[in-house]
């Protein structure tokens, strides 16, 4: 047990990227089930899921999990059209096969060990890859409690694909501000030898070198900075995503080393 914090417009920029990466697949499945797996003390992101994702794919259901059941007994006056909430855990107790995953803040109580079989159980669960389709996506990751620095990997059911930084740039030191919000995955790799802990002092050494551009703004100087990154890191979004304050970069350029 947890106290289960959470906050109302915390995870959206996470919100915000799945639309973005991940509202084509919602739009084109015949039954498109997003879980907020874990959704804590209070209902608040799981509303904000629904109310979200339907901007992009409006068919989307919603279905908050959470492990205390109290706390499905307090969500459940929140339910309303394309929003249900259920007791239970990693099993994911809906019929068929989600196309979404959210475990925002989850993992994090976890023992590092047990990630990769958590990872395992929960992709298992998810719409397979079809023909037209790259199947459904997890995304697990970590905030602070307002929302301003996230990261989170992204995983479809062939395994993890994708590491996204998010912040507020405003409120950003250096890049490596973000390393405290790592996934239970990788916050105790971020140690010299790691691929985790190169790319973070290969970002802070960016972000120092693009300083002259913090006179147009930090957003002018996080894309100098991204761009630079991009030239030795596999960097998979562009433009349009750096100015929201994210980065993603392939999985196997992070990945632990053993
Ligand atoms: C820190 S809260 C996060 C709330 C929300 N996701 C957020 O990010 O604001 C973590 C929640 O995960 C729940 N939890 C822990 N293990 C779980 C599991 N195996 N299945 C479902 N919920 C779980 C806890 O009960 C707690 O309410």
């Amino acid at each position: 047990m947890t106290r289960g914090t959470t906050n109302p417009n915390r995870l959206r920029r996470m919100d915000r990227w799945i639309t973005a990466a991940h509202g084509a697949e919602l739009r084109r499945a015949a039954h498109p089930v997003a879980i907020d797996l874990g959704y804590g003390a209070a209902p608040w992101t799981a509303v904000e899921l629904l109310r979200r994702l339907r901007t992009a794919a409006p068919r989307t259901r919603v279905v908050g999990v959470e492990i205390d059941p109290a706390r499905v007994v307090a969500a459940r006056p929140y339910e309303r059209e394309g929003l249900r909430f259920r007791h239970g855990g990693f099993e994911v107790p809906v019929e068929g096969r989600p196309t979404l995953i959210r475990a925002a803040n989850v993992l994090r109580q976890y023992d590092e060990d047990e990630v990769a079989e958590v990872w395992e159980r929960l992709r298992a669960r998810l719409a397979p890859a079809t023909g037209a389709s790259r199947g459904g996506l997890l995304v697990e990751g970590t905030c602070d409690e307002i929302g301003r620095r996230h990261v989170w990997v992204a995983l479809g059911p062939e395994g993890p694909r994708t590491v996204t930084f998010a912040t507020r740039l405003g409120s950003l030191e250096r890049p490596s501000d973000l390393a405290e919000r790592l996934p239970k995955a990788l916050i105790h790799r971020n140690v010299p030898g790691e691929a985790v802990h190169t790319f973070l002092r290969d970002f802070d050494r960016a972000w120092a070198a693009a300083a002259p551009y913090a006179s147009y703004g930090a957003r002018q100087r996080w894309i100098r900075t991204v761009h630079t990154l991009a030239a030795d890191w596999p960097v998979r979004d562009g433009v349009s995503r750096w100015r929201q304050g994210e980065v993603t970069v392939a999985w196997e350029a992070l990945a632990p080393r053993c």
